[in-house]
């Protein structure tokens, strides 16, 4: 049998089904494997060298499972650890492998989303002390205005499906109302955790018509499809049976219930310990 090798695909646990998703709609023929650390999430409050240990050894469990490429579809792992592995773990791991995030991608096309130039972000707490969104986008976009707001109640709400309760809706309403009341010129705002896009359609319901909320999954997928096409050595590497592969920490039975809210599909995943 030919050996495959694969995109993974790692979060904390769900959100990164957003981003798999878009990616698999626009690039349907390669392999994928997505790592949910869901036993250990979430990340966002834990600090720099929690998060970074954890999504190395998941970075590494991907790579000996064939992975040429992974894919970091979480903000808080891609904030806190993905400058290091690339620096400091890829050229021992393997030079010829690659680690990517979803924050580059996204502030890399910000700027061209606002017409008022203030953009609001809401993530983790972990991704906003990080500065991530701030720095990347003073290179990107240098004339825009930022303004971060941390929900650290977002993923508890949604990892245990209480995001739809009413005291769940409180709290998101909450933060909006926060992020909006530090700079009430905003009109364009960044879900920058990618479990945030299930709340997507609450948050448009809740803001005014003029402000836009932007997901990352189809930017990330975009951004992807272009790397690929821009590094042919590793592009080359890369099996085509279309084949998806779901991994996670915690129970399978448990993860296969809720993962098709973010994946949009029916999910048979598989338990491992890392
Ligand atoms: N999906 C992760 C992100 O994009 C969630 C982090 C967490 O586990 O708190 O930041």
């Amino acid at each position: 049998m030919k050996k495959t090798v694969s995109i993974g695909v790692f979060d904390s646990g769900y959100g990164g089904l957003t981003v798999l998703s878009e990616i698999v709609n626009r690039l349907p023929e390669y392999d994928y494997i997505y790592l949910g650390d869901n036993a250990r999430a979430p990340y966002g409050t834990r600090s720099f060298e929690v998060v970074y240990d954890y999504t190395l050894e998941a970075v590494k469990e991907l790579f000996e499972r064939g992975c040429e490429l992974v894919v970091l579809a979480c903000n808080t792992a891609s904030a806190k650890a993905l400058r290091s592995i690339q620096q400091n773990d890829l050229p021992l791991i393997d030079p010829n492998k690659r680690v990517l995030g979803v924050i580059r991608p996204s502030t890399e096309i910000i700027g061209d989303l606002t017409q008022s130039g203030h953009v609001g972000i809401l993530a983790t707490e972990g991704t906003v002390k990080s500065e991530s969104y701030v720095i990347e986008l003073s290179k990107y976009a240098p004339t825009v205005k930022v303004v971060q707001h941390a929900c650290p109640m977002w993923v508890p709400l949604i990892e245990n499906h209480r995001h739809d309760s009413a005291a769940g809706r409180l709290f998101i309403e909450e933060d909006v109302n926060s992020l909006l009341s530090k700079d009430p010129k905003i009109d364009t705002i960044v879900l920058a955790c990618t479990h945030y896009p299930i709340l997507k359609e609450y948050i448009e319901s809740i803001l005014p018509s003029t402000v836009k909320v932007i997901s990352q999954g189809a930017i990330v997928a975009e951004k992807l499809e272009d790397y690929l096409l821009r590094n042919t050595a590793l592009t080359t590497k890369l099996t085509r049976s279309g084949s998806l592969h779901f991994l996670t920490t915690e129970s399978a039975t448990e993860f296969d219930k809720k993962a098709s809210i973010f994946f949009g599909k029916e999910v048979k995943s598989e338990h491992i310990k890392l």
